[in-house]
């Protein structure tokens, strides 16, 4: 189960870390409430402030961290039953989680509905769209097209409510990592395993509602989740796969963006790998 705290090394901010995070850095919007920038009811009136910074975070210009490696590499070793995200920045497909194994409980930017008559629109539809600075209006009904990413207000996929019911039961291990656990349901999922189930929690900062659950079997590991997968990745003997995976991985994408960056001939930032991921 994972938030925002695995993609911060790759350049996308978190949401609550004071100072850093993005409600604390929506000022420029104007908005009564940082959250509003995700409730439906303030974007069916002022949808802009979304899509502005829709423009801003839009997946594409950032590389998935060695913690999302470390996920795929457990999955190429077969002991991932699933992936829970709260994460709607695309970063565990492009680290090559099959989609089968991923629950986006927050949604994704992959998909576009328009929220009157849920006509579907592709994403290089929606991206032409947010990147024009054009309000993305349905071609049928003249409806608003918005990303399927979960508002404040709206329902979660279906499959964030049958998979649990398919891995829970089964789960030996809880891996935790990145996340306030401050948004429900997503964040009740951690009650579901079964009593016999470690729960590891990975966080930079200690999370009371976790912290001390239950001490025979809940761990605690406080730092970054870069450092506790190459941590792991020690102890288990896959230090130069999970090096290897993810230098080849991160140099592809390097290429194939410097590559679209010339030919679009635009100034778009080069994609960001931070030193606090470099071994
Ligand atoms: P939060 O910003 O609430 O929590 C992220 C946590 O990760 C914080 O406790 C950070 O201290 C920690 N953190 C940040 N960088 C880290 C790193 N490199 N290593 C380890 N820990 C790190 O983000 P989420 O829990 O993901 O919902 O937030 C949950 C939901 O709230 C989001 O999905 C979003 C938001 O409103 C919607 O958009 C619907
Ligand atoms: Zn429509």
């Amino acid at each position: 189960m994972v938030g925002a705290g695995i993609s911060t090394s790759s350049g996308i901010p978190d949401f609550r870390s004071p100072g850093s995070g993005l409600y604390d850095n929506l000022q420029k919007y104007n908005l009564p409430h940082p959250t509003d920038i995700f409730e439906l009811d303030y974007f069916m009136d002022n949808p802009k402030p979304f899509f502005t910074l829709a423009k801003e975070l839009y997946p594409g210009h950032y590389i998935p961290s060695p913690a999302h490696y470390f996920i795929r590499l457990l999955h190429d070793k077969k002991l991932l039953t699933r992936h829970y995200t709260q994460n709607i920045d695309c970063l565990e497909r492009l680290a090559g989680i099959p989609e089968e194994k991923l629950v986006e409980a927050h949604g994704t930017f992959h998909t576009n509905h328009c929220v009157d008559c849920n006509k579907f629109y592709t994403k290089e539809w929606m991206k032409e769209k947010i990147f024009g600075d054009v309000l993305p209006v349905c071609e049928e009904c003249n409806g608003i097209v918005k990303p399927d990413i979960v508002f404040f207000g709206e329902n979660m996929p279906d499959h964030f409510y049958t998979k649990p019911l398919e891995d829970f039961d089964d789960c030996d291990l809880l891996i935790i990592m990145g996340t306030s656990l401050e948004v429900y349901p997503f964040a009740s999922l951690v009650a579901n395993v079964k009593p016999n189930c470690i729960r590891v929690l990975i966080n930079r900062v200690a999370i009371d509602k976790f912290s001390g659950r239950d001490k025979k079997r809940d761990i605690t590991f406080l730092g970054d989740c870069d450092d506790a997968v190459w941590q792991m990745a020690d102890v288990l003997g896959w230090t130069n796969e999970l090096k290897d995976l993810w230098k080849r991985e991160s140099s592809l994408f390097e290429q194939a963006r410097e590559k679209s960056d010339n030919n679009a001939d635009q100034e778009a930032k080069s994609p960001r790998i931070s030193k606090n991921n470099s071994r």
